[in-house]
């Protein structure tokens, strides 16, 4: 998704924003740019950018690009091709203004017509350029003005930044629906869309809402409404380690992430466990005994794999606390013009806290009067602050695409959360008890999952050679098998298709033979002996199998002939055995990428948060 950057201070903006930029492409992009602006009254805007990575961008910046007040952007194309001029930054005729912009404006198609009307050339396809030329039109006396004016013409989300030549030491930004930091340095300023892009240079931050601008200058910042009245915001520290950003010796972050896993998991459940009365604490939940009590259902909302590992949060609060629960895509549900009840806890899970669909599915909640609780790995983001309450997450930045540590925190965010649900219902403190012991030995065996990553390499690699596969599994196993084929289609780009294993007979066994393999999860648990009945059909018409089991689970006799692989993972209680079977589908996805050649943390088409609808 697309990134911004600026910069306004003491030193050259250029290298500092093609630093910031190359910080965001794990964002995915396809095209970048940036424009500085020199000092003093000859001060005048110049732009650089080129479709392609910031790197081909910086192999060509002119020698002369000098400025000490600069904004950058890399696009993921919504408007127009990926191409040079679409890219931005866009200027306005005169090329006093240049602005990055991040979202989408609705009414862009009809602002065109009127510049157009009005005699404007229009050079690319975008509607960022519109706002360029509204800028650059305003008769407001100043850059603020002028800004808020454009905006005021403008349906729809952004996240941007402006320079304008006649304000040299200045950069106005402005927040609507898409996610701004200001970062705040040492007579130095910053704005980022994303925290990565700010650690090397400060950890103190401010955050703006939505309906917010700000002005920066090397001495500092002020924010304001749209019609220019002062909204103070204050700076907060961050406490982050900068480093958590780099892929150190690691060949990849997702291969990183995927090894922080054991450490991350300790993190989430640090002080939240209650040996004595088998329960957990969550602070930031803000609900007593007696309101979760008064909780008749759970609605859990989610995009992608927060959504699948939204549904085995909600297996997990049915199971444990016997309140019907369900997961919903959250793209979809504000979409239904869903009925909000008042004795539902809605759930809304994030690892970046910006995605746009999970952002307006609280709103539509808020908006309707429901109680919703967030859990979320990014603190501050739009979700968090959305929601007010909940938990996060502690996974750490997650920098690849496709997300590992984050997904597996947000199952053990669901189990406390399910835990302390049971226990003011009918959980016995023994089962409670059960589960905190449980939670509590889960780091060390997920870290037992991945030693057996060597194992998993060669096979990962055969699966890689098929061009369709299916990933199957039923009740807690059938989420585990649609996170398992979402990690699978996301980086290797191979047809991978979830299916509940009671459903193969009605309708995809037809498309089993040889060439298509099957990702079986099969824990030892009360449904083993119809799983295990499936994997027989399955091999019976050729289809190869990889079977995620526990060493406990007898195959009985499969055909002579067919290619069965299982993988023993260790045992937890069956209510979390869910997380250690996807921790091996992770594994599998990574070195099938890997065995491929592909380029794991920026897979085609696809960005980390995706804050467009
Ligand atoms: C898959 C993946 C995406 C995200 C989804 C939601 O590996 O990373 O499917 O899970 O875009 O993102 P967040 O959790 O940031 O709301």
């Amino acid at each position: 998704m697309c990134g911004i950057v600026g910069y306004v201070g003491p030193q050259q903006a250029a290298p500092l924003l093609l630093e910031g930029l190359g910080r965001l492409e794990h964002r995915g992009y396809d095209s970048a740019g940036i424009a500085v602006l020199g000092p003093g009254k000859e001060s005048r805007v110049r732009v650089a950018k080129k479709a392609g990575r910031v790197r081909d961008l910086a192999d060509e910046l002119p020698k002369r690009f000098s400025g000490k007040v600069g904004v950058g952007h890399t696009r993921w194309a919504t408007h127009g091709p990926a191409n040079d001029v679409n890219a931005h930054p866009h200027v306005d005729t005169k090329g006093d203004v240049a602005i990055v912009h991040n979202g989408i404006i609705d009414n862009a198609a009809a602002l065109r017509a009127d510049l157009a009307d009005a005699g404007v050339d229009l050079v690319s396809d975008t509607d960022t350029e519109v706002l360029a030329h509204l800028i650059g039109r305003s008769e407001a006396q100043t850059l603020e003005g002028k800004v808020a004016e454009a905006l005021a013409r403008i349906e729809g989300t952004y996240g941007l930044a402006v320079l304008h030549a006649a304000y040299p030491d200045r950069i106005v930004v402005a927040r609507n629906g898409s996610p701004l930091i200001i970062g705040i340095g040492d007579h130095e300023m910053f704005v980022a869309s994303d925290l990565a892009a700010l650690v090397r240079y400060t950890t103190r931050v401010a955050h703006l809402d939505d309906g917010e601008l700000a002005t920066l200058t090397a001495d500092g910042f002020s924010t304001y409404r749209h019609d220019l009245t002062s909204v103070p915001r204050s700076a907060t520290d961050l406490e982050l380690d900068p480093t958590a950003y780099d892929a150190g010796e690691h060949e990849s972050f997702m291969r990183k992430e995927l090894l922080e896993q054991p450490e991350v998991a300790e993190r989430v459940l640090r002080g939240r466990l209650d040996e004595r009365f088998g329960t957990s604490h969550l602070g930031g939940l803000d609900l007593d005994p007696r309101e979760l009590r008064a909780i008749r259902r759970v609605k859990i909302l989610g995009c992608g794999s927060a959504y699948y590992v939204g549904q085995m949060g909600a297996g997990l609060i049915e199971e444990l606390a016997r309140i019907p629960a369900d997961a919903e895509a959250a793209s979809e549900f504000r979409y239904r013009n869903p009925i909000i009840e008042p004795e539902t806890l809605y759930v809304v899970v994030s690892q970046s806290g910006e995605t746009i669909d999970t952002l307006l599915a609280v709103q539509e909640i808020r908006r309707k009067g429901g109680q919703v609780v967030g859990l979320v790995n990014v603190v501050g983001s739009a979700i968090a602050r959305e929601c007010g309450r909940g938990i996060y997450l502690h996974a750490g930045p997650e920098v690849a695409v496709a997300s590992t540590k984050a997904l597996t925190n947000m199952f053990l965010g669901f189990a406390l959360l399910a835990l302390q649900l049971g226990r003011v219902r009918d959980l016995s403190i023994a089962d409670g008890r059960r589960l905190v012991a449980a939670l509590q030995a889960l780091p060390a065996q997920i870290g037992e999952v991945l030693a057996l990553e060597p194992e998993l390499t060669g096979l990962a690699a055969r699966l890689a050679e098929s061009h369709s596969l299916f990933f199957i599994g039923r009740v807690r196993g059938f989420p585990v098998a649609r996170e398992g084929a979402q990690k699978f289609k996301e980086i290797t780009y191979r047809h991978a298709e979830a299916y509940q294993t009671s459903e193969l007979k009605h309708g995809p066994l037809a498309l089993i033979e040889p060439s298509v393999p099957t990702v079986a999860i099969v824990p030892d648990d009360e449904l083993t002996e119809r799983n295990v009945g499936a994997l027989h059909e399955v091999a019976a018409r050729g289809g190869p199998l990889v079977v995620v089991t526990h060493a406990s689970v007898d195959l009985g006799d499969l055909p002579s002939q067919a290619s069965v692989h299982r993988v023993d993972v260790p045992r937890s209680e069956r209510e979390l055995d869910p997380i250690l079977m996807t921790v091996v589908l992770q594994i599998l996805a990574y070195h099938a990428a890997q065995s491929l050649g592909l380029d794991i943390d920026k897979p085609r088409n696809l960005a980390k948060s995706v804050t467009v609808e």
